[in-house]
């Protein structure tokens, strides 16, 4: 077991502080309240589960740039988890394939007959070449070093000259297969072959996804970018409204920041949590300054919606009727769905879950994003970040096949990039604090070398951390 660093914590130590349901602190209101006055009612996803967050144990800078916590990682999460690998949409026909490659790991991930998605071992049983490097679609696998063949099923389908190796069979030649789930047009993989099963290691997410199926949606644009930071570090960013009152300061007029509702839900196999943010509310600590019109125009203009007229807003209820209409009427236009049966909230809540250990699903229409974080080979400094802005497929039609991914390297502006609109204003806001969070944790003395986390706002992370740490087996 790794003995992780303990510092010392003289006057900081701790009780097992109990979260407090619903609010960042005593006098704020709540998401709840918020969907109360609304008067409508609250889809699954936003109700809260009434289970705080335990603190288990202090969480120490060096998870994030000790090279040793790399190794862990590939063994008890890359090795053993269920991840995302990609949506199906991107191998629609047989033959199509593509690589998920994590730290040193690699899998061909492949649609091998018509509904049916595999995935194997990417190397080559004869000399270990790597069968696959980039996106294709072939017949067969075929290695390009000596020709081996198998067939789309992993089957061994060829050996040139097969009399000079005896050894070689069908058995244990073949490609070897991990194993796939796929959910809400997700592809998952599992290498390990004892894993939870996959429906268990889901969790709630196909209840709370059942009015929102991402089966019907499809990619419109799609991005990663190479971050000078820990993974974790670069997908915790995106797991709280905290920092908003300082990162995204212009966002307060008509992003409820404060108000973000977080719940978890675990029950030892799946571990899912999630956030939601609501908006057409200004933040707490602006509250004062802005009025229900004003809140109303903002988001309206930051959406391209049309905006009320003058003196029409007289309070919230009215801000977030006519947003959540505007919204709803251009989704409807674009897509042909009726979607008139939906509450407020699936137009103007930032619903964003998580599922262990790097995936994260948006729920709703406020925000119809899909994130992924991954390391970059062995490097504890590097990560990526992807994204996936997707949509309603219009009805009775096919959704064209997924757009080219656009590669940012470490250096490149999410602002600077016109396709990612106002999304890459939100996440150059972001990645301006990772690198120098990544620099600043390496440069603590021991005795303050670890995270002081919210109790509640903070609390998805701590949850993040509660499972990490008994995945990892850490001390
Ligand atoms: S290494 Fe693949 S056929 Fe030789
Ligand atoms: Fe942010």
């Amino acid at each position: 077991m790794y003995k992780e660093m303990q510092p010392e914590l003289g006057g900081y130590g701790f009780e097992t502080p109990k979260a407090v349901l619903g609010t960042s602190s005593v006098g704020k209101q709540t998401l709840a309240e918020i969907l109360a006055r609304d008067g409508q009612p609250v889809p699954p996803v936003l109700q809260p589960t009434g289970d705080p967050v335990a603190v288990e144990g202090i969480i120490p800078f060096e998870r994030y740039f000790a090279p040793e916590y790399v190794d862990l990682e590939v063994e008890h999460l890359w090795k053993k988890h269920w991840q995302i690998a990609c949506r199906e949409e991107d191998i629609p026909n047989v033959g199509d394939r593509l690589t998920y490659d994590v730290v040193d790991l690699s899998y061909i991930i492949v649609r091998s007959a018509p509904d049916e998605i595999k995935a194997f071992h990417n190397f080559c049983p004869h000399r270990g070449r790597r069968l696959c490097d980039h996106a294709e679609n072939l017949e067969n696998f075929r290695c390009p070093f000596h020709a081996w063949s198998w067939k789309l099923d992993g089957s061994l389908e060829w050996v040139p000259g097969q009399e000079d190796f005896p050894s070689v069979s069908a058995t244990h030649h073949s490609l070897t297969e991990v194993k796939v789930g796929r959910w809400g047009g997700n592809v998952f993989i599992n290498p390990d072959p004892n894993a939870v099963p996959f429906e268990k290691a889901l969790g709630p997410l196909p209840k709370l996804f059942a009015d929102h199926p991402m089966e019907d949606r499809y990619t419109v644009a799609h991005f990663r970018k190479i971050v000078r930071c820990n993974w974790k570090l670069t997908q915790e960013a995106f797991m709280e409204g905290y920092h908003v009152l300082e990162t995204h300061w212009d966002g307060m007029p008509f992003f409820g920041s404060a108000y973000t509702q977080y719940d978890n839900w675990d029950d030892g196999d799946s571990h899912v949590n999630r956030l939601a943010t609501p908006s057409v509310v200004p933040d707490y600590w602006v509250k004062e300054s802005v009025s229900p019109q004003e809140s109303a125009i903002q988001f309206c203009q930051t959406m391209g919606l049309p905006l009320p007229e003058p003196g029409t807003i007289a309070n919230y209820t009215e801000a977030r009727a006519w947003c959540a209409t505007q919204r709803r009427l251009a989704l409807e236009a674009a897509s042909g769905h009726d979607l008139s049966d939906k509450p407020n909230s699936y137009f103007l809540e930032m619903t964003k879950c998580f599922l262990f250990p790097n995936h994260h699903p948006w729920w709703g229409e406020a925000l119809a994003w899909w994130y992924r974080f991954l390391p970059v080979g062995r490097d504890p400094g590097l990560s990526l970040m992807e994204v996936r802005v997707t949509a309603r497929i219009p009805k009775g039609q096919t959704p064209p096949p997924p757009p080219p991914m656009l590669e940012l390297g470490p250096d490149e502006r999410t602002d600077e990039c016109e396709a990612l609109g106002v999304v890459g204003h939100i996440l150059h806001q972001d990645m301006a604090n990772l690198v120098e969070i990544q620099k600043g944790m390496k440069a603590a003395p021991r005795e303050k070398a670890f995270l002081t986390l919210a109790r509640y706002q903070e609390s998805n992370i701590q949850h993040f951390h509660n499972v990490y740490r008994k995945a990892l087996g850490l001390d």
